[in-house]
């Protein structure tokens, strides 16, 4: 672990601007220099610079851009304003290892780290893997897998170390000892309408992941009506942002942009999303539907660890590391990696039996015959942030146990009264707070008009 660089600090006290100097500076446009930028992030993370001038800048910002080398040095000084972490440094064992992660920008059902971290460390990738909790309608891995019974999502240095060097994989929440002029800053621009600047999105996300140590990182940016960035366009420029300033920070970066309009797989809820993962890891599914829905989903994971395990350089190719990941899913060895990596981070071994379970079980049916138009996982996700599986409120404790499960496809025909979907409940009542959110998640269209079909594909377009 490093801390913050004390010479580095020195600097930064002794220099001096005029910080409505500065904001003028960006209001009119201007590019700021490297030890203006960082005067003002050590400034605010010190808590020198007060919230007003830290948003007057994050406006500022918002409106007239970054350059590429704003962006940069502003990653560079949140990375900074923390501990990093320097994996080969803390153990003999790391010399020759490659260590990469996987960001996501956030997705309905999206429980492509669990399946791609146990695959990607069967092709000889280290795993380190950094989550966070659920954001809005969208999901968080931490509150997946700490719907495992025992598993510690706060392992210590040293459990890191050994469960890296045993398992190939160890994944925990997001230190709070990482990038915290990351979260001070997040917090402010939460409130003042400041999320929406890509330079600030991509400095926020690429210092976390700079401050994992990671060699490698590959972006899955999501676009469609479930996204954070809702036009391919501004997912693709999103993309080229995150993989152009990692770069820069030294890491080697791929994007892939992905669609997030329904969402993953057949099951959205923090146990049914693990129960969902344990069926693709082991290749096993309780019907052809469930297999059907979690087609693309596998396939998005399996894509996403090859570029993890490529771009790290511990596979001579993407294809080659492509074909290795479908037989690690395909031998079960990826399976093995999940359960030891559970056994290591501290659930019992009949973990699997012990998986919250919703007391109540309710069928939402169809409202008229026809076909399967969309399927809104937006919709989805806000009906799941009512029921639990999400936070309305940051002080909120999510519900292991609640969520959906898919009982039909985009694009499947359907008979008026047939159920479209499984709510699982912590009482009836909640059955009935949903309705809303349930009857705008389906689209039901006349079978004479309808062309859409369940996607088999989600990557879009990969950006390197
Ligand atoms: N996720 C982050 O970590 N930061 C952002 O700014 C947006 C999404």
């Amino acid at each position: 672990l490093s801390g913050t660089d004390p010479e580095l600090n020195a600097g930064i006290k002794q220099m001096s601007f005029l910080t409505t100097e500065i904001l003028r500076k960006k209001r009119d446009g201007k590019e700021l220099s490297d030890d203006e930028l960082k005067f003002l992030v050590e400034g605010f993370a010190s808590g020198q610079i007060p919230d007003y001038q830290a948003t007057a800048w994050l406006m500022a910002s918002t409106i007239k851009g970054l350059s590429a080398n704003e962006t940069l040095v502003l990653t560079r000084a949140m990375k900074e304003s923390g501990q990093s972490l320097d994996w080969r440094g803390l153990s003999a064992n790391f010399k020759n290892a490659r260590f990469a992660d996987k960001h996501s920008t956030g997705g309905v059902g999206d429980k492509v780290s669990l399946i791609l971290a146990p695959v990607a460390a069967a092709l000889g990738v280290k795993v380190p893997m950094m989550s966070g909790r659920g954001l809005g309608h969208t999901g968080g891995t931490v509150d997946k897998l700490q719907s495992i019974p025992g598993f510690n999502m706060f392992p210590s240095i040293n459990e890191m170390i050994r469960g890296l060097d045993e398992v190939g994989v160890c994944m925990m929440c997001q230190s709070a000892e990482l990038c915290p002029a990351d979260r001070k800053l997040y917090s402010l621009r939460d409130v003042t309408a400041t999320i929406e600047s890509v330079p600030l999105i991509t400095a926020s996300i690429v210092s976390k992941k700079w401050a994992e140590g990671v060699d490698a990182i590959v972006y899955d940016v999501k676009c469609g009506t479930g996204a954070f960035m809702e036009t391919r366009d501004e997912a693709v420029r999103l993309a080229h942002s995150l993989v152009e300033t990692s770069k820069r920070a030294g890491m080697a970066a791929a994007a892939w942009v992905t669609r997030m309009e329904e969402p993953l797989g057949a099951f959205v809820g923090n146990a049914l999303e693990v129960l969902e993962s344990v069926y693709i890891l082991r290749n096993e599914f309780p019907s052809p539907l469930h297999k059907r829905l979690a087609q693309a989903l596998g396939e998005l994971s399996l894509t996403l660890a090859a570029e993890m395990a490529a771009l790290a350089g511990v596979q001579p190719s993407f294809e080659i590391a492509q074909k290795k990941a479908r037989e690690a899913l395909e031998s079960g060895a990826a399976w093995k990696i999940f359960e030891h990596m559970c056994k290591a981070q501290g659930a019992p071994t009949d973990w699997e039996t012990r998986l919250a379970k919703a007391p109540v079980v309710k069928d939402y049916l169809a409202p008229r015959a026809g076909s399967v138009g969309e399927i809104h996982s937006r919709e989805l996700g806000l009906a799941g942030l009512r029921i639990g599986v999400g936070r309305q409120r940051a002080e909120d404790k999510v519900d292991p146990a609640t969520g959906f499960e898919l009982l039909v496809a985009r694009g499947d025909k359907v008979e008026e009264g047939q159920p479209l979907l499984r709510a699982h409940l912590r009482s009836g009542s909640q059955f009935e707070e949903i309705q809303p959110e349930l009857s705008r998640s389906f689209v039901i269209r006349n079978v004479m008009r309808d062309e859409a079909t369940h996607p088999t594909k989600l990557a879009v377009e990969r950006i390197s």
